[in-house]
């Protein structure tokens, strides 16, 4: 691994103490950037950084023979997108489920009719895991070129015991092969299968008794998450499931308040989970639940963009102190797309986000819902060096507002550039 040594850099973006874990509430406007900037990597690792006037190449870098330089004129340097929130290990897209709601039908009344996403778990069952993980390691490649570097990335479509270990396997190998940093969530309480419907407490015990046992004894998860929402997993059930997750050492991220105000919000809070996502439903009390704990509000634009949901008050929740993580979802369903710029892009224009806030709910507060705020998500010394470098952009204010475009040019993950054939 050669060190790199990045110059010219017309800005640097997102410069952080490491011992700053999240930001929250009226911090979360100020970002600190170095114009005209250097950046070194050593080993992996962000070694050092400043201002090209005062710059000292030979107090900076070691005298190593394959120093990669790379003069960064006009261009600006991100830490790169952490996205806490993913399904993206799935068999199948599901465009002509779209198609019915195009037409009128809600995500609701899909699921009601065993679509959705028990429809992706029938197709789960078919396919191989040699398919599932090429399909997945695409996906991967995708969103490195648009700049992620670490991803959160459920099960939740095998919806038995072999389908989701099926799928926190094939979450197992896409650590071993990916540069990008991942962590996995068991999501056995994604929606309730046909047979169990009406008696839906079976399938919790199930998921309790017998899935979460076997799947933290096998190391295969790294959070637990549930569907906490009208017409899938009740406040009840998701108590028993993050309580019996703690037990395995497993922090809850939970699905909650999509679709009603369903109580997810305070349930995720009570059994200290890392994070609560989606939040459409958000009102004082939930605000207030947040604030006083530790676990990061998550909002999903893509997933309120696709199915047309309303928009989660994040004006409000910023506004009340709380801090605000903006992840893709990129699942078949409700969020096709792991596009992190784009979600950059609709913190402002759905959500009425300042640039900055955007920038700090897309780095280091979803690398605090990862549990990884201390080694990515800012540009801080000694912090894992996954940045990416812009192409040449006027400012860093461009990146949400010209949306749809990839202005990512090149990526380092773990020290190493990333080649994108
Ligand atoms: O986060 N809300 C529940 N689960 C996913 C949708 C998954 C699917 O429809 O396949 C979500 O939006
Ligand atoms: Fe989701």
């Amino acid at each position: 691994m050669s060190d790199i040594l990045i110059i010219n850099i017309n800005e640097l973006v997102q410069i952080t103490d490491r011992t700053v874990l999240k930001f929250s509430g009226q911090d979360m406007a100020k970002i600190r950037t170095i114009k005209n900037a250097w950046l070194y990597i050593e080993s992996g690792i962000i070694a050092g950084f400043g201002n090209m006037a005062t710059f000292d190449r030979f107090s900076v870098v070691k005298q190593t023979p394959d120093l990669l330089e790379i003069d960064a004129t006009g261009k600006m340097v991100f830490p790169s997108f952490v996205d806490s929130h993913t399904h993206l290990v799935y068999p199948a897209s599901r465009e002509i489920e779209y198609i019915d709601k195009i037409r009128g039908l809600s995500y609701e009344e899909i699921a009601a009719r065993g679509g959705g996403i028990l429809n992706t778990a029938r197709r789960l069952k078919e396919m191989s895991e040699e398919d599932l993980l090429e399909s997945s390691l695409k996906r991967l490649t995708e969103i490195i070129q648009y700049g992620t570097g670490a991803v959160e990335i459920k099960s939740g479509y095998g919806l038995d015991l072999e389908g989701e270990l099926k799928m926190l396997c094939v979450i197992r190998k896409l650590k071993e092969l990916s540069p990008l940093t991942i962590k996995a969530t068991f999501l056995g309480a994604h929606s309730i299968p046909l047979e169990y419907r009406g008696h839906q407490t079976k399938y919790v015990d199930l998921v309790v008794n017998e899935m979460l046992p076997r799947v933290a004894e096998e190391g295969l998860a790294d959070f637990v998450d549930v569907f906490c929402d009208k017409g899938f997993f009740t406040v009840g059930d998701t108590e028993r499931i993050l309580e019996a997750g703690l037990k395995y050492g497993l922090r809850g991220k939970i699905h909650a308040n999509e679709l009603d105000y369903s109580g997810g919000i305070q349930a995720g809070v009570k059994f200290g989970a890392l994070s609560v996502d989606h939040l459409e439903y958000t009102g004082e009390d939930e605000i207030e639940a947040l604030l006083h704990s530790d676990t990061m509000p998550t909002v999903l634009p893509g997933a309120a963009f696709f199915l047309g949901m309303v928009y989660a008050p994040v004006r409000k929740m910023i506004d009340a102190g709380l801090p605000v993580a903006l992840a893709s979802d990129f699942n078949p369903g409700s969020a096709p797309s792991g596009n992190m710029q784009l979600i950059l892009s609709m913190a402002s224009i759905l959500y009425k986000m300042l640039p900055e806030e955007a920038i700090h709910a897309t780095t280091i507060n979803t690398a605090y819902a990862m549990g990884l705020s201390h080694e990515l998500g800012s540009i801080a010394l000694g912090k894992k060096a996954n940045v990416f470098i812009t192409k040449e952009i006027p400012s860093y204010e461009f990146m949400p507002y010209a949306f749809g475009s990839n202005k990512v040019d090149l990526v380092i993950l773990n020290g190493e550039v990333q080649t994108t054939d």
